[in-house]
């Protein structure tokens, strides 16, 4: 069928003519191009009444009527797609969001960092250890971790791998929630053991039960338990790294008359490939997604704002969120410019914070580690910049998981370097765990009644 006029300058593979940073360098191209076609007749991981909806809740969080929770592993792995991790994956997010309505007074969408977070942009193209030279690891869907030739030759049959995955996740996802996933509701099956070891027990113990007496007054008025009343969506999200990944689900629907990338419901442009003349914002201009773009030190006003006009030129609502990681140290200097320039543009977007990848450091010994006053000061520093500023900060950006790993330094059991060796898991980021993570949803709902909102 002849599609219409809208895009016609933008095909699901116009990227390819301009410069694609971060990109695999496959040496089997026939392989690839058979991955791809074979990726390209596969069904989609999810659908655009999915993706709209979604775009709607984002439009909301704009206005400042709902509040988005992102988060997930920095990159997930093949080997962790099993049923505990998705499991404790979706208990931390729906505990965290609990807290965060609570604190916040405001519906909470959650999204996943997960069913597809499998590229990594990488500093260099090779890695080298006792002089052998080999491609850096780029995530699951590109090759693998250990050091070997065979492991980190890019193999283009991940790509199908990595779908598949990306399938089994979201389809298990969606049968616990559609199930019920009951007993994450209550505060007394939740893990709280570390509140005890906080500075602020009080204050949590306070949050903590203030939820259960909500929870036991909504069900007793209603006459049946939470979930069966309020069903708690989870949506998907990965960075849109991978563009052959990206297009070959990129498809047409006539009914929408639009084009969805339907390997997920929000992609987002990393930091590293969100150059105006570059490939993956030519790719992201002509699908129908909300979209994220992180932005940090070095993106200029002039540069946003071009961004703003080539991937949102109706100033369509909710098609944009801002997803910003300065560093706590950088916050303050960096963010209100950007605030401006936005302001300037009089586009829509939703601002959410990523207080994690701008307070990355390295220890003595050389492991990537955050500490967790860096992070919940950059997030303090963020609400009260957007507050100060007339703006509205309408969400959070974390790397976190619902195991008990140590690779955040600090929080209520005060992690400390020594600490990181023990149960330092990610081949990538340094997440929150589960302890952690609950902590920040409860400082969130915290800043937020110290503000009085
Ligand atoms: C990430 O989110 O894992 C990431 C690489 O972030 P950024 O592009 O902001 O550095
Ligand atoms: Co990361």
């Amino acid at each position: 069928m002849t599609r219409p006029d809208l895009n016609a300058d933008w095909q699901p593979a116009s990227w390819q003519s301009l410069s694609a940073e971060q990109q695999p360098n496959y040496p089997d191209k026939v392989a690839l191009d058979k991955a791809i076609g074979e990726l390209s007749r596969l069904p989609p991981i999810v659908t655009s009444w999915e993706i709209e909806a979604l775009k709607e809740q984002i439009a909301k969080a704009q206005r400042g009527a709902a509040f988005v929770l992102q988060g997930g592993d920095c990159a997930e792995s093949f080997d962790d797609c099993t049923s505990e991790n998705i499991v404790a994956k979706l208990k931390i997010l729906l505990q965290m969001s609990l807290v965060m309505l609570y604190g916040l007074k405001k519906p909470v969408v959650r999204v996943g960092r997960m069913a597809g977070q499998y590229a990594k942009p990488r500093s260099a193209d090779m890695e080298t250890r006792d002089g052998i030279e080999l491609p850096s690891y780029r995530g699951d869907l590109v090759n693998r971790n250990p050091f070997t030739k065979e492991d980190r030759i890019p193999d283009p049959t991940l790509i199908l791998r990595g779908y598949e995955r990306a399938a089994l996740t979201l389809n298990f996802v969606r049968s616990l929630i559609d199930g019920g996933f009951a007993d994450l509701h209550h505060p007394e099956n939740w893990d709280l053991d570390w509140v005890g070891h906080s500075e602020t027990a009080d204050s949590y113990h306070e949050i903590v039960r203030s939820i259960s007496d909500s929870l036991d007054f909504l069900e007793s008025i209603s006459g049946r338990a939470v979930h069966e009343t309020q069903r708690a969506d989870i949506y998907a999200a990965h960075e849109g790294l991978h563009l052959s990944y990206e297009q070959s689900q990129t498809r047409y629907l006539d009914h929408r008359n639009r084009w969805y990338n339907l390997t997920t419901h929000f992609p987002w442009i990393g930091m590293r490939t969100a150059k105006l003349d570059g490939a993956h914002v030519e790719f992201f201009r002509g699908i129908s997604n909300p979209m994220g773009i992180k932005i940090g030190p070095g993106m200029t006003s002039e540069w946003l704002k071009g961004l703003l006009g080539v991937l949102n030129p109706d100033n369509e609502p909710g098609r944009i969120s801002l997803i910003h990681r300065f560093g706590a140290k950088s916050i303050e200097k960096g963010l209100p410019p950007l605030i401006e320039a936005v302001r300037e543009t009089g586009s829509p977007v939703l601002w959410i914070c990523d207080p994690m990848h701008g307070n990355t450091e390295s220890t003595a010994d050389g492991t990537k580690t955050r500490r967790f006053d860096n992070i919940v000061g950059e997030l303090e520093t963020a609400f009260n910049v957007h507050e100060s500023m007339g703006s509205y900060l309408g969400g959070v950006h974390l790397e976190l998981t619902g195991e008990n790993v140590t690779e955040c330094t600090g929080g209520a059991r005060g992690l400390t370097d020594g600490d990181l060796a023990r149960a330092y898991k990610s081949p990538v980021d340094p997440r929150l765990n589960y302890e952690q993570a609950m902590e920040v949803a409860m400082r969130i709902a915290g800043l937020s009644k110290a503000s009085g909102k």
